[in-house]
């Protein structure tokens, strides 16, 4: 076996990942999803519109105290989605946004690196 395959070996062995796995089958055990789609054929500016409305369901949401996590997962099969929530073909289902209360499953511990503020934003004066 190469380094590679071996490093994903391991990888995939750890514990986090595993519990990670798992969670994804089940959609995260969320109570509630949202779909987010977009009508075909509009402009390509028309993501940052759904972003927005992405971004304020999340706030929403957590002012309500409710956990969200968005995730590629829920739409991993969009002919089956399209088809028991009847998305008009027109749309695109473009992510979903897993909603419920977090447990103390440790992939709810996971906390993505952040870039600096000095990293992510150049100022000009
Ligand atoms: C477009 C998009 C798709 C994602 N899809 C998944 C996914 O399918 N499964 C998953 O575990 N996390 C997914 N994530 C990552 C989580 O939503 C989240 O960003 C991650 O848990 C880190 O959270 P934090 O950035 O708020 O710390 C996705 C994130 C984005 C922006």
């Amino acid at each position: 076996m190469g380094q590679f395959f071996k490093g994903v070996a391991e990888f995939t062995k750890d514990p986090k990942m595993q519990a990670l796995n798992d969670s994804q089958k089940v959609l995260f055990n969320a109570p509630t999803i949202v779909y987010l789609t977009l009508q075909k054929g509009l402009t390509q500016f028309s993501i940052l519109d759904l972003g927005a409305l992405e971004m304020s369901i999340l706030l929403a949401a957590k002012s309500h105290g409710v956990d969200s996590l968005v995730a590629y997962e829920c739409v991993k099969y969009p002919d089956v989605l399209r088809k028991f929530l009847k998305v008009p073909e027109n749309e695109n289902i473009v992510i979903g946004i897993a909603l419920g209360y977090e447990d103390d499953n440790c992939i709810n511990k996971f906390r993505s690196e952040k870039l600096s503020l000095d990293e992510a934003c150049h100022f000009f004066n």
